[in-house]
């Protein structure tokens, strides 16, 4: 158990913390796990690629282990949050990263791709919560869930519809969680435009033409993140300390509005 509680310098906020991080092998959860293990905390990361999530657990250094698993595998994910809590020595905190999204208008979208976005994105974390809450509830710290949502529910993007469907849902999955375990954090974190990989299994044609129609549209007005200041902002509010008390707290991660170009 490689936790490093206790003897960190100042600044290192999450000293002592452990932390499983899901959908780690790039992108937000990845920038997140790295952050999380640099501010103290002992990191569990799991993702399908092994190779990049090897990589984050080297690049991150003796606290940070990979545990792969498919978010969508139920069995598989029952043995790696047991593997991962195991190493970890208990369990505080889950941030849930995995996500997925097809460019699809409505029209053309095939049921299966309705299933995979919500197996991924909704279930996926069902799933990973129900396994960890007797963990949660026995820890240290007051147990604290963290689902990384979107800035598209309420407004979902021509294209990305089941994806907002999918994030509305897994708001409510964190409403209902909050509801029935009042002693536990649960965080919403609305994240806004970051660059990442996340689009890089669609259509490049189909891509340019929705970008210009969100372009045109005001899709695209906030100033595109970088996943480490969303990481930096995720574990500032998991140093935050806020008491638990029933309710989703929202964390709102979105680059400020900029001008329309001339
Ligand atoms: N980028 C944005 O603009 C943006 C905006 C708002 C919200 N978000 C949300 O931020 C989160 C992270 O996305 P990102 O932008 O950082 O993109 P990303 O780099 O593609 O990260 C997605 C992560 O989810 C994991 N994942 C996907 N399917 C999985 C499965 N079946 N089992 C286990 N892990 C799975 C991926 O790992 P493997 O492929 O290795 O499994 C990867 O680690 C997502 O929930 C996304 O919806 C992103």
């Amino acid at each position: 158990v490689n936790p490093p509680a206790g003897r960190t310098p100042a600044g290192r906020t999450l000293a002592g913390r452990r932390i499983l991080v899901v959908g780690a092998s790039s992108g937000i959860g990845r920038s997140t796990a790295l952050a999380a293990s640099r501010a103290g905390a002992g990191v569990a990361i799991t993702a399908r690629r092994r190779g990049d999530l090897d990589a984050a657990a080297l690049d991150g250094g003796p606290h940070v282990r990979a545990f792969p698993a498919d978010v969508t595998d139920a069995d598989a994910v029952s043995a790696m949050v047991d593997d991962a809590v195991a190493w970890l020595g208990g369990l505080d905190t889950v941030v849930y990263a995995a996500g997925k999204a097809t460019l699809s208008p409505l029209e053309t979208t095939p049921a299966e791709v309705w299933q995979s976005t919500f197996a991924t994105n909704v279930t996926g974390a069902a799933v990973v919560s129900a396994l960890c809450l007797p963990h949660l509830r026995d820890g240290t710290y007051p147990g604290t869930v963290v689902l990384v949502s979107s800035h598209s529910v309420g407004e979902p993007w021509p294209g990305l519809v089941a994806y907002a469907a999918s994030k509305a849902a897994l708001d409510e999955l964190g409403r209902g969680l909050a509801g029935e375990h009042p002693t536990l954090r649960v965080l919403r974190v609305v994240v806004g435009n970051t660059a990442t990989g996340f689009a890089d299994g669609w259509d490049a044609e189909a891509a340019g033409t929705a970008l210009s129609r969100w372009f045109e549209a005001g899709y695209l007005r906030h100033r595109v993140l970088e996943p480490d200041e969303v990481a930096d902002r995720i574990v500032a509010a998991l140093a935050d300390r806020e008491p638990p008390g029933g309710r989703l707290e929202e964390v709102r991660i979105v680059g400020e509005e900029q001008p329309p170009a001339p």
